[in-house]
């Protein structure tokens, strides 16, 4: 480390952040760099894309700003983000007011402050420099500056698109400090902070009787009205309400449908005009992001409010549902253990995937298909295929419920109830039965639940632990296998040299006896008897897996045991039966031999070395599928 080059680095950044100039320098700086000057909603735009996006195998785009942070919601950030594209190129829509609708927990507050902090971020980049007039309350585009009639021209020349005018203080400042001389006026670079009350607000509805438009617009400063004669002296106004703060950035408006409506005309003016109106001066320019959230029910009641009709049309509507992929769910409740600071306790392997697929499930509505189940419909979702369906079939089950996410239980639920079980003391490590009996404890205390929805969620938990259970034995029987890869390719290759010899009508060689022998028909058949390939289908299987490995032959693909489904359930069900009985004794013999033992041990030490167990939760899960062999 080099202490002298990192302090020189530091002090050239605090001097790059604390540059201050007149007005001349700044529009040397400007005309150089027209970004500069961008409105909010480019601001917000580019600092987005800044950060890159790349496009999903499904078509999703999924932006680099949000893909840390928020998953398997990438259809809402999709829109949030062609809005701001459309509001970048100064269309129509940047004057309406975003709102995002959705269930509790969906990822709505964490959409805002993600754009907030990314704000606060990307002004203090180059890229992303803000520069204000010195002193200004509302920190304004210094380009207000400039007089009406010399705009067109400087479009004209620079492509300086000028947009607003002075805000009453400045206009003040600028007569009675620089006498006019509008090139003289100090303009400094900020930093959007919420902290420090610039370029970012918050606004939260509380009782609508005490709350006074003034949290909004600002308001008169009764302290100083005295010195200044007039209420209308700007010197006498305090410009701190939260659309005066959150000027040039984004202001968040917390459950926006329960604000008064006083609130949301303010809003209104803003977001149409680009206006504050205080009454106490002509118009104010703003020029904000306006983004706002609310629960379904409330956006309800809205949509029925004749009353709130001038409203309805100025406003742009995002669902942001709950995510339905597992995988996704699974991130996300990795992030929010790792934000919970829990000590340290160990949390096994597919204990999160288990609450995860129960918070899925939760969230999933039936489908009309039939043969299609909620768990079934959980695996496409994922990206999996299942019996009788395939991907293909997604988009239809999608459009079949359009509601789909809108309700179910949230990340936070889950966190809530894992963190508890946690949490507890003596608790070194946390299991996914653990896991499912938190959760169900949870639902025992969770309010406003309905006697029949409880009865619905403790199925769905009794159905995540029976999906568990196969997984379970899997696992166990994996690690049985001393090596389960290495067995599977070995099975695989002696059932395809067979299979050749079978389609061709040859025999093989045997290299022991160096014989030629007729083809393997048991050891085919101890593997298709496993997915029920019959007598009569056995042919058509036997080719179908030729075909498919010339198919994968000619991609210049070496054909493995999980390259033909099938085939593969084929093969681990045989290695399975194989292990069965003695996976079944060893795991609950009550008295283990030394053979047993040692086995035992190994298939423990493999659990912990390879899969990420400790030793408590390996042995656990031996006991655990030992009794469900035993069943
Ligand atoms: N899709 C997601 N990806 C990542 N994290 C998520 C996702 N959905 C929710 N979360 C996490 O769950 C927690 C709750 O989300 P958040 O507070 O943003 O929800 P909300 O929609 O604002 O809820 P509320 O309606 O209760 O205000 C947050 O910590 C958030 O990061
Ligand atoms: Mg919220
Ligand atoms: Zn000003
Ligand atoms: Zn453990």
């Amino acid at each position: 480390m080099n202490i002298t080059a990192l302090l020189e680095q530091h002090r050239t950044e605090e001097s790059r952040l604390n540059w201050q100039g007149t007005f001349k320098d700044y529009f040397d700086l400007v005309t150089a760099q027209p970004g500069l000057a961008r409105l909010s909603h480019a601001r917000v735009y580019d600092m987005i894309m800044a950060r890159g996006c790349e496009t999903r195998p499904n078509g999703d785009r999924a932006y680099k700003f949000f893909t840390d942070e928020l998953f398997g919601i990438e259809k809402p950030l999709q829109q949030l983000v062609d809005y701001f594209a459309s509001a970048a190129s100064r269309l129509e829509v940047r004057k309406r007011i975003l709102l995002l609708m959705g269930p509790v927990g969906g990822g709505k507050s964490s959409i805002v402050t993600l754009l907030k902090r990314g704000l606060e971020a990307y002004t203090r980049t180059e890229a992303g420099a803000a520069y204000a007039i010195a002193g200004c309350p509302m920190h304004e585009e210094p380009l207000h500056l400039v007089p009406d009639d010399l705009r067109p021209g400087l479009q004209r020349e620079y492509g300086l698109y000028i947009e607003g005018d002075l805000c009453p203080s400045c206009r003040a400042t600028v007569q009675d400090k620089y006498a006019g001389r509008v090139e003289d006026v100090l303009i400094e670079h900020v930093v959007f902070s919420e902290k420090n009350r610039l370029g970012i607000g918050t606004f939260t509805p509380s009782d609508p009787k005490s709350q006074d438009i003034s949290e909004l617009t600002g308001s008169i400063d009764l302290a100083t009205i005295g010195t200044y004669g007039a209420e209308s002296d700007p010197r006498a106004y305090r410009f701190d309400g939260e659309l005066n703060v959150a000027n040039r950035g984004l202001m968040e408006f917390i459950e926006m449908l329960k604000a008064d409506e006083k609130f949301l005309y303010s809003l209104l003016t803003l977001s149409q005009e680009q206006n504050i109106k205080t009454g106490r001066f002509a118009m104010i320019y703003a020029d904000e992001v306006i983004i706002s959230h609310t629960n379904e029910t409330e956006y309800i009641n809205f949509v029925n409010n004749k009353r709130a009709e001038a409203l309805h049309d100025r406003i742009i509507v995002i669902k942001v549902s709950y995510n339905l992929r597992v995988s996704d769910e699974v991130k996300i409740h990795e992030k929010l253990l790792k934000q919970a600071h829990l000590r340290n306790v160990h949390v096994a392997p597919g204990t999160l995937r288990v609450a995860s697929t129960f918070a899925v499930l939760s969230r999933l509505e039936q489908s009309k298909k039939d043969g299609m189940s909620l768990m079934k419909k959980l695996k496409l979702y994922d990206g999996e295929e299942v019996e009788q369906f395939s991907q293909r079939d997604v988009k239809e089950l999608q459009d079949e419920c359009p509601r789909e996410g809108m309700d179910g239980i949230s990340p936070r639920y889950v966190i809530n109830a894992l963190s508890r079980t946690l949490a507890r003391d003596g608790v070194t490590c946390v299991n996914p039965i653990d896991g499912l009996r938190a959760l169900r404890d949870g639902l025992e205390q969770h309010p406003g639940l309905s006697r029949e929805r409880r009865d619905e969620l403790l199925n769905l938990i009794a159905e995540t632990r029976r999906e568990y259970d196969e997984t379970a034995k899997k696992e166990v029987q994996k690690a049985f296998v001393y090596s389960f890869e290495e067995s599977a390719r070995t099975l695989l290759n002696n059932y395809l040299d067979n299979v050749e010899a079978f389609c061709s009508k040859t025999r093989l060689h045997d290299p022991i006896t160096d014989e030629e022998v007729e083809p393997d028909e048991q050891l085919m058949h101890a593997i298709e008897e496993q997915i029920g390939v019959s007598e009569n289908a056995k042919k058509a299987f036997r080719e179908e897996i030729l075909i498919r490995l010339s198919a994968v032959a000619r991609r210049g693909q070496k054909f493995g045991y999980t390259s033909h489904e099938r085939l593969r359930e084929g093969i681990e069900k045989k290695l399975f039966a194989d292990l069965r009985d003695v996976v079944k004794i060893t795991t609950s013999t009550k008295t283990p031999d030394e053979d047993q033992l040692r086995r035992i041990n190994d298939v423990v030490n493999r659990l912990v070395g390879e899969q990420g167990y400790c030793r408590i939760c390996a042995n656990e899960l031996l006991k655990y599928v030992g009794t469900l062999l035993n069943r």
